[in-house]
């Protein structure tokens, strides 16, 4: 059985204080860590402040992006060995508004996601298809390619520790959810390429959340799918009560 993982992926929201008082509002409420992987994704420069808080308590904290160099001169980039540095325990990597206002690459996802490993993190590989080529048939081959590709030259035992996050563009932020049948269809779809690339024992391990307008409202049905393991989530993660729900529906 899958533990279901249910991440916060806060973006770019939240001061300083609110973060804080947000994750001491959980940490204590936090359903138990043998049921669900409670993670909140939070802004760069809240994220040792947050880790010491969350210390001892069953939820992690993750980070939102990173560069692929342990270190060097890339000004404003946060590093692999930073981040393990003050025991970050997740980071997204490859989520689509890194890919469309940051220029970011199915390589430079990869290349992000064996840094990530290298430093005992756990990825959060992001992928998932536009409306364009949802409508023209492309979702199965858009989301298969991204994620080959982001775990290219990866053996079998690294990909079984990774998480991967299946979230069609035009559902994020817009109050549009995929069906959850669709959505799971699509999960099944990379759970079938990952048995192809790295064997049955892998597919059947690897995680596979999907995200795109969760809601304490439809999580349940979401999770109820086969192929769906938890969800990664922005808008409904942002408040206290509606991100413990979420947890609720996970554990
Ligand atoms: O990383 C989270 C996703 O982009 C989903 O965002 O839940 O606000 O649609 P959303």
């Amino acid at each position: 059985m899958r533990k279901p993982i249910i991440a916060a992926n806060w973006k770019m929201y939240k001061t300083f204080d609110e973060a804080v008082e947000f994750v001491e509002a959980i940490k204590d409420r936090i359903p138990s860590e043998n049921k669900v992987d409670a993670v909140v994704c939070a802004p760069a420069l809240y994220l040792p402040t947050l880790v010491e808080i969350a210390k001892e308590t069953d939820l992690a904290i993750g980070a939102q992006n990173m560069h692929y160099e342990e270190e060097g001169a890339f000004t404003g980039e946060i590093s692999p060995k930073q981040l393990e540095a003050i025991q970050v325990d997740y980071v997204i990597l490859g989520h689509s508004e890194r890919r469309e206002y940051f220029n970011e690459t199915d390589e430079a996802v990869n290349k992000k996601v064996k840094a990530a490993l290298a430093h005992g993190i756990v990825p959060i590989v992001c992928c998932g298809e536009t409306l364009e080529e949802r409508e023209a048939g492309l979702t199965e081959k858009k989301v298969t390619n991204q994620v080959k590709k982001a775990l290219a030259d990866l053996s079998p035992e690294e990909v079984q520790h990774i998480v991967i996050a299946y979230e069609p563009i035009w559902a994020i932020g817009t109050g549009k959810t995929a069906t959850a049948d669709d959505a799971n269809a699509v999960c099944g779809h990379i759970r079938q390429g990952i048995e192809e690339l790295f064997g049955k024992d892998v597919a059947e391990n690897i995680r596979i959340q999907y995200g795109g307008s969760v809601k304490p409202e439809n999580i349940e049905e979401l999770l109820s799918k086969e192929h769906i393991d938890g969800a990664l989530v922005g808008g409904a993660s942002l408040q206290v009560e509606s991100y413990l729900k979420l947890l609720e529906a996970g554990a």
